[in-house]
Formats: C-alpha cells, sequence, structure tokens
C-alpha cells in the first residue's frame, strides 16, 4: 500500500474503511441468507448451502485483511469515516430485505446479488487506483479479492436467472451449486 498512500494517506483510509464497513455487513447478510435457506428446507436450495457458506468465509477474510490493513497504515476501524456512512447507507435497503423477516427466495438472491455487484465495483475501483498509483503490492492483493468477488457475483446471478427461469418461463430448474 505504500506507494497508494504516497498520494493521500486519509482517502486510502476512508476507502478501505468504506469498504470494511461493507464487508462486515456483506458477512451479516451471508449469515442470514444462509439461516433462511436451512429454514426453508427447499431441497434444491439445500444444494447451494455449501457455496454460500464458502463465500460467506471469504468476506470475513475480506473484512480482516481490511482491519488489519487499516489499522496498519495507522487508522482506526472503529471511525466513522465518510465513506463508511456512504456505504452504510447505501446497504440499508439489502439490509432490510436480508435481515428482516423477508424469507421469499427470489427476494433474498435478487438482494444478495444487488450486494455483491456494488462489492465487485469498489474492489474494482481499488484495483484500478493501484493500478494507476504504480502500487504493485496493493494490486496484486486487491485483484486476489476481485477474482473471489467475481465468482460471489457470478453465483449470485445463476441463482436469481434459475429462480426467474422457474417463476416467469415455469422451468423445472436445478439450482448452481458453483459458479
Ligand atoms: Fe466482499
Ligand atoms: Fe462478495
Amino acid at each position: 500500500m505504500k506507494q497508494l498512500i504516497k498520494h493521500n494517506r486519509a482517502k486510502v483510509i476512508d476507502l478501505l474503511a468504506g469498504r470494511l464497513a461493507f464487508e462486515r455487513a456483506g458477512v451479516r447478510l451471508y449469515d442470514a441468507v444462509i439461516a433462511k435457506l436451512r429454514a426453508l428446507r427447499d431441497p434444491g436450495l439445500l444444494l447451494v448451502l455449501g457455496q454460500l457458506q464458502d463465500y460467506r468465509d471469504e468476506e470475513k477474510e475480506h473484512e480482516e485483511w481490511l482491519a488489519t490493513q487499516i489499522r496498519e497504515l495507522g487508522g482506526d476501524t472503529s471511525v466513522e469515516t465518510d465513506m463508511v456512512r456512504l456505504e452504510t447507507r447505501e446497504s440499508r435497503g439489502i439490509g432490510d430485505v436480508i435481515l428482516d423477516g423477508d424469507n421469499d427466495v427470489m427476494h433474498l438472491f435478487h438482494a444478495l446479488y444487488a450486494a455483491e455487484l456494488a462489492d465487485n465495483a469498489s474492489w474494482d475501483l481499488l484495483l484500478a487506483l493501484a493500478d494507476e498509483a504504480g502500487d504493485r503490492d496493493a494490486k496484486k492483493a486487491f485483484k486476489r479479492r476481485l477474482r473471489e468477488e467475481d465468482k460471489h457475483l457470478g453465483f449470485a446471478r445463476q441463482v436469481v436467472e434459475r429462480l426467474a427461469r422457474r417463476s416467469v418461463l415455469g422451468e423445472d430448474v436445478e439450482m448452481p451449486t458453483h459458479p
């Protein structure tokens, strides 16, 4: 992160803190979706649980890695920075769907899909910045996590697509078990 922080340390910490807030929320989203699917006992949907658990663990790793980076840069992970407030506001609607009593499977995955689109875009932005700043280490670390986000996004997209094919086209579809 050395090259990146030469430009504006506070802004880099702000961006990472916003990401941390989102990833932390992401873990809670996955936990809630997993718990709700278990309770629904739909055999087709139980097949996706293993994959969701893996992605939940990856979001947890993202959260922990970001917290470590912020501390190493001299930041405080408990501070509500500008981007923390923004990412929290942005993810509020998604949390409304997934964390409350809504048990409609399409609603849950549609909201998770929206979360992963934002998740993906934010890591992509960090990668573009690291690239522009010529920060090879940061670039490598961001790229690794963006690759994981690509899988999360692809999987959510596939589930939403199959649920839509089932409900709109009346097709007998199987849920994906991997992206
Ligand atoms: Fe993530
Ligand atoms: Fe993700």
